[in-house]
């Protein structure tokens, strides 16, 4: 295994991750692993709340977890979501995942990858899920 894990490895730690979501509410189980330039990877699941409001998602917590351990180069990251114990569809990030991606990631350079098995996946730079975005450079 090189610095940088392969695509399948990413994936099979974010259906690692869903083990853990706490979505009681919506039933919805998500997973995500997130990978830094320097080969490391953080796990994250979506968290609800019975107030709703304060729910974060799988990927944002995967990306705070990251963040406040000192990590801001990011290459990829993968998303694993559904109801069964096996998921059912590809799942995208939300808009807000987006808008926090877009904060620290190139988004020329930074994969999402969706998932619904460890070798069935659509990979998209985050250029093509959040086009023409505001982010840093623009302030
Ligand atoms: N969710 C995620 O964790 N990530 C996404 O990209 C989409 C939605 C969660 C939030 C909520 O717990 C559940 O899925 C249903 O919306």
């Amino acid at each position: 295994m090189g610095l940088i894990l392969k695509t399948n490895e990413l994936i099979k730690e974010a259906l690692e991750a869903r083990k853990m979501s706490y979505s009681p509410y919506s039933k919805y189980k998500v997973g995500a692993a997130l990978l830094t330039k320097d080969g490391k990877v953080y796990r994250g699941c979506n968290i609800e709340n019975a107030a709703y409001t304060p729910t974060n998602c799988a990927e944002r917590t995967a990306f705070f977890k990251a963040l406040s351990e000192g990590e801001h180069d990011f290459e990829s990251i993968a998303v694993v979501g559904g109801y069964g114990d096996i998921p059912e569809g590809y799942a995208y990030p939300c808009g807000v995942c987006r808008q926090v991606m877009m904060e620290f990631c190139d988004s020329k350079t930074f994969k999402v990858i969706t998932a619904i098995s460890e070798n069935e996946y659509i990979e998209k730079t985050l250029e093509e899920l959040l086009p023409l975005g505001f982010g840093p450079s623009n302030l």
